[in-house]
């Protein structure tokens, strides 16, 4: 099994990933309401991401912390709901893919959920 390489490899990874959030009986009725209309922008945006961390291609600008902010506020996001999708991002990154950078894409993506899990809390007790 390969590494994660290339921007079509992340676009592979972010594909099949979507693929289990939909299928997902806790995160599927978030992801319906919210991407699904504008589910291929969508994923080109969360590849961006991916292809600024994982291969120093910047060409994301977007403040992903803040866009969490409003699906909070539709849907509250908890430490189970981040648990479900951290355990959906590791599934997908080892069924595809084995190495440094495979490694490093999930532990990026735990320690980014502890940071957005503890804003979001943070923002909830203290903003009305
Ligand atoms: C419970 C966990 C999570 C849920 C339910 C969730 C849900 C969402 C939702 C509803 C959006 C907004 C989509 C839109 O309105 O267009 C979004 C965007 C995004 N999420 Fe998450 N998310 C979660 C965790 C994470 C984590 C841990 C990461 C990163 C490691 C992440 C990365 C992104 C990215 C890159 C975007 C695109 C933002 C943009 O439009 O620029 N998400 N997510």
């Amino acid at each position: 099994m390969r590494d994660i390489e290339t921007k079509e490899d992340i676009d592979e990874l972010v594909k099949l990933f979507y693929d289990k959030l939909f299928e997902d009986d806790l995160l599927k009725e978030i992801f319906e309401n919210t991407v699904r209309d504008h589910l291929d922008k969508h994923i080109d945006l969360v590849s961006q991401f991916w292809d600024s961390i994982l291969l120093d291609i910047f060409e994301y600008k977007n403040n992903v912390i803040e866009k969490h902010i409003s699906a909070d506020r539709l849907f509250t996001l908890k430490k189970r709901e981040f648990d479900r999708w951290l355990l959906l991002w590791k599934a997908s990154v080892d069924e595809l893919f084995k190495g440094e950078k495979a490694e490093l894409a999930k532990s990026r993506a735990a320690s980014i959920a502890d940071l957005m899990l503890y804003k979001l809390e943070f923002i909830r007790k203290t903003v009305q």
